[in-house]
């Protein structure tokens, strides 16, 4: 198999991850991408190894509301392998963001993976906004559990989610 050897009509993206929650890092990933792309697919993988904090369904939710503002953006979960997901819905891009060169590595061997099993499927990378570089879903989740200030680093409503999540579980 081949990599595509024309521009489809409509230009599909997906842009894979946990979200476990959303942060604005992620937000303007998605900003850009509704930019470049016809349609832009926000795909929560269902079956990580780590326990998540949000359900599927409560990232969903989430994730609906703040990208509510991009006519051609969704969101979904997958369960298996990426690239089958991709297929099925007949995305021909998987977008990834890269916030330093810690990330690369990662980045990398999942690109290349991903294009041996799928050459037809390209990893497009954004580089994450400055303001945005060092913000990670699991920080953000440190930081307010420790009684920190996440202000500015998720959109509000998943500040709420988060604090009520927190303090629950204190
Ligand atoms: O935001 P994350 O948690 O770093 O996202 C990782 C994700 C969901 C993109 C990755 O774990 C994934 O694609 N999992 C699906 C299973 C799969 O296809 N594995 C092989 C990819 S190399």
């Amino acid at each position: 198999m081949r990599s595509l050897s024309a521009k489809p009509d409509t230009v599909i993206a997906l842009y894979p991850g946990s979200f476990d929650p959303i942060t604005n890092g992620h937000l303007d990933l998605i900003a850009r991408g509704a930019i470049l792309f016809d349609r832009l697919i926000v795909a929560i993988l269902r079956n990580a190894d780590k326990p998540p904090l949000f359900t599927v369904e409560e990232r969903i939710a989430m994730l609906r509301e703040v990208v509510r503002e991009y006519p051609n953006v969704e969101v979904d979960s997958f369960d298996g392998l990426l690239v089958d997901y991709a297929t099925r819905k007949r995305a021909t891009v998987l977008l990834r963001g890269i916030r330093a060169i810690s990330d690369y590595e990662y980045e990398l061997q999942m690109a290349l993976m991903n294009r041996r099993l799928r050459p037809e499927i390209e990893t497009v990378f954004l580089m994450a906004g400055e303001a945005y570089s060092f913000i990670s879903s699991r920080l953000v989740k440190e930081v307010i559990a420790l009684g920190g200030n996440i202000s500015g680093l998720v959109p509000p409503l998943v500040e709420v989610q988060l604090r009520k999540r927190v303090l629950k579980a204190k």
